[in-house]
């Protein structure tokens, strides 16, 4: 971990209200203050209550083996099938009539789809995967747009213990190889493409560029859901529409491990390299489902949930698949982006199924802000009645916005801290209990031991800042980094011994509660989605003009930060020419994703460098956001900020 900077306090609100839940809220919430008491009290055993909400094979005797720490076994004498347990048990207790989802295509088409038919849905594919050679065991590739068949994949996968990974669309040919090799995927599923603002958005293409360096992919399995035309590679890629929908709705589904792995999800850390994320069986299922019903009070006889994050993210795997699913929830699931075929799509959605819960991002409420919030007021929003945030911290501004134009002043907001490594929900407010503060994640969960210590590691006082430790294992943990053990223990277990470092600041108030304030890392979080500075770098020294590079996130009102690049260019590129800054926008955009394009693009001459040669990002973050450079004594050269500082004031932002 490098270039650890001390969390700043100066992102607090001024906004003193808080919201207490209504008696009648109250009244019929499923969880109530209790559970803090009875979990204080026997913290093992509460989460054991938790875990025998799901339906076991073999019922578990062992709750927590955490003697060879930092990894973490829970339930392992248990067995049960992940699948099982968010289809084939609700369809056997009546209930095979329940909408699972409402899905609503981008360009209008929808779907209905009952428990019953996900059920079948699912086991004609966990019979194609099989008759394509998918074992247990056996790593998946999952790269789709949002729709049904989606997650009818994933829970195929968990039905059969193939692990799955699944990569968000949005990602380049070049991070789908990266994974696919990381994991060491044979199989991978996908679709011609998805809709986005009215066009298609293919994703075949991709997977076929990254299968020239994925020579152990033997099947591609491919959905039709725009009708584009897609490149084919006989006897390697295969139709679903020919392989999964004739194939038996009957499967037999075997009981594994409790601690049998789930799935592997990449995420950014401070390294060029994504961290493959492993999330096990069991103590996920259990996480993400007792969350999903206490954090939002969901009653499933009659809600209908709203998770509005893509699939291709832990958000979508917790809250729109395993979490909703485990507890018979009816959900919607929308393929498309918020501002098609007008601004008002989310809140029309809403009207239309009558959605009582919302569950989505800061950056996704800032926009929908900035667009005026005469969109919403032409819906009918009466149905909601718990919205939710996730990703960022939520400044009180956005807060206070989203619970008065679309909460009514009326519905509780539930801010949730919570991570890829924690596989679910950890601090928040609960939302029948918690009288809830704009800006503050509140308090642990009960079952969730959360701190905020100083550099030394001790405990912080109220009115004080420092960094968010986790301090005892939790069911939903993750389990190791893929392949990576000694990355897993440096990265989490190393910097406070015996505790869970997140990489997050924090502060508690003269309450005790608890506010998030960023990451102390090189990792950055632009519209909720986590980026590392050096991976951005790689992939900009990866370009032939580029000798050196360094990244930075600064603050935007809208994504919460936004990438800045500071590059040198090899002598032999000259000045690059005048279109160098799109020119690497793009290739950055095509090496990792549009996601990590940078906003801005600076060429500089050198870059400010201590005498050991590290790059001090903390002054080129000072620059990019306009502030007075900070301490420039460690510095070799230092009339370099100077020459840095007057070139990036000509250079205007470059966002498209
Ligand atoms: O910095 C924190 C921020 O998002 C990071 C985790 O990102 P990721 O693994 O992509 O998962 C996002 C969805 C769970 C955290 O380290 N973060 C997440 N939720 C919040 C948050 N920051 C402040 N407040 C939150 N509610």
């Amino acid at each position: 971990m490098s270039d650890i900077v001390t969390p700043t306090l100066d992102n607090l609100s001024e906004e003193s209200r808080t919201f207490p839940p209504s008696d009648s809220f109250a009244a019929a919430a499923n969880v109530t203050a209790d559970a803090y008491r009875e979990a204080d009290a026997d913290r093992l055993g509460f989460w054991a209550e938790r875990a025998r909400r799901l339906d076991w094979a073999t019922p578990f005797e062992q709750v927590l083996d955490w003697s060879n720490a930092p990894f973490a076994r829970w339930f392992a004498d248990g067995r049960l099938n992940v699948a099982v347990n968010c289809l084939d048990r609700h369809v056997a207790a009546g209930l095979g009539d329940r909408v699972a989802f409402y899905f609503e295509g981008e360009p209008g088409d929808s779907r209905t789809i009952t428990y019953r038919e996900l059920t079948d849905d699912v086991c004609r594919a966990a019979n194609a995967l099989t008759d394509l050679g998918v074992r247990a065991g056996d790593r998946v590739a999952i790269y789709m747009p949002m729709i049904p068949e989606t997650v009818v994949a994933m829970l195929a996968c968990a039905r059969l213990g193939a692990p799955h990974t699944v990569v968000f669309g949005g990602f380049s040919s070049e991070a789908l190889a990266t994974r696919i090799l990381d994991c060491d995927a044979h199989v991978v599923i996908t679709a011609d493409g998805g809709w986005r603002r009215g066009s298609v958005a293919p994703l075949k293409p991709a997977v076929d560029d990254a299968l020239a360096q994925c020579p152990d992919v033997d099947a591609v399995l491919v959905v039709r859901r725009t009708g584009n035309d897609v490149a084919w590679t006989e006897g390697r890629d295969h139709w679903w529409h020919e392989t999964v929908d004739p194939a038996s709705p009957h499967h037999d589904p075997e009981a594994f491990d409790a601690e049998h792995p789930l799935y592997v999800m990449y995420t950014s850390g401070t390294t060029g390299k994504p961290k493959g994320i492993l999330h096990t069986s069991a103590g996920y299922l259990t996480g993400c489902s007792w969350t999903q019903y206490e954090v939002f009070d969901v009653k499933p006889e009659s809600d209908v949930y709203w998770t509005a994050a893509d699939i291709g993210w832990v958000t979508g795997h917790s809250y729109i698949v395993y979490g909703p699913l485990s507890n018979a929830t009816t959900s919607v699931l929308y393929e498309g982006t918020p501002d098609f075929p007008d601004k008002d799509r989310w809140w029309s959605i809403i009207e239309k199924y009558r959605v009582s819960i919302l569950y989505c991002a800061p950056t996704a409420i800032r926009t929908h802000m900035k667009w005026g919030h005469e969109y919403a007021a032409r819906h009918d929003l009466s149905s909601l009645r718990v919205i939710g945030s996730v990703g960022e911290p939520i400044n009180p501004e956005a807060y206070i916005w989203y619970r008065s134009h679309i909460g009514g002043d009326r519905t509780p907001v539930v801010d949730t801290w919570w991570q890829t490594e924690t596989g679910s929900i950890m601090i928040s407010p609960l939302p029948g209990v918690t009288a809830g503060k704009p800006g503050a994640a509140m308090t642990p969960l009960p079952g969730v031991s959360a701190d905020v210590v100083d550099d030394d590691g001790n405990s912080v006082p109220n009115g004080s800042g420092g960094y968010l430790v986790l301090t005892e294992p939790w069911p939903s943990m993750l389990r190791t980094i893929w392949g990576d053990d000694d990355r897993y223990r440096e990265t989490y277990w190393s910097r406070f011994p015996g505790r869970y470092f997140a990489g997050d600041g924090a502060k508690r108030d003269a309450d005790g509660d608890i506010w998030l304030l960023g990451r102390v890392d090189d990792v950055m979080n632009v519209a909720g989605h986590r980026l590392s500075t050096t991976e951005i770098e790689s992939a900009l020294v990866a370009n032939p003009k580029v000798a050196e590079a360094a990244v930075v996130g600064r603050a935007d009102e809208t994504t919460g930060q936004a990438v800045v690049a500071f590059v040198i260019l090899r002598s032999e590129a000259g000045d690059g020419g005048p279109h160098v800054a799109a020119e690497l926008r793009d290739w950055v955009a095509n090496q990792i994703g549009k996601i990590a394009r940078p906003a801005q693009i600076m060429v500089v001459a050198e870059l400010p460098k201590t005498r050991s040669g590290k790059i001090m990002r903390r002054l080129l973050r000072d620059v990019a956001e306009n502030r007075p450079v900070g301490d420039v004594t460690t510095l070799a050269d230092t009339t370099v900020m100077e020459t840095i500082r007057s070139g990036m004031a000509s250079s205007a932002n470059q966002e498209d």
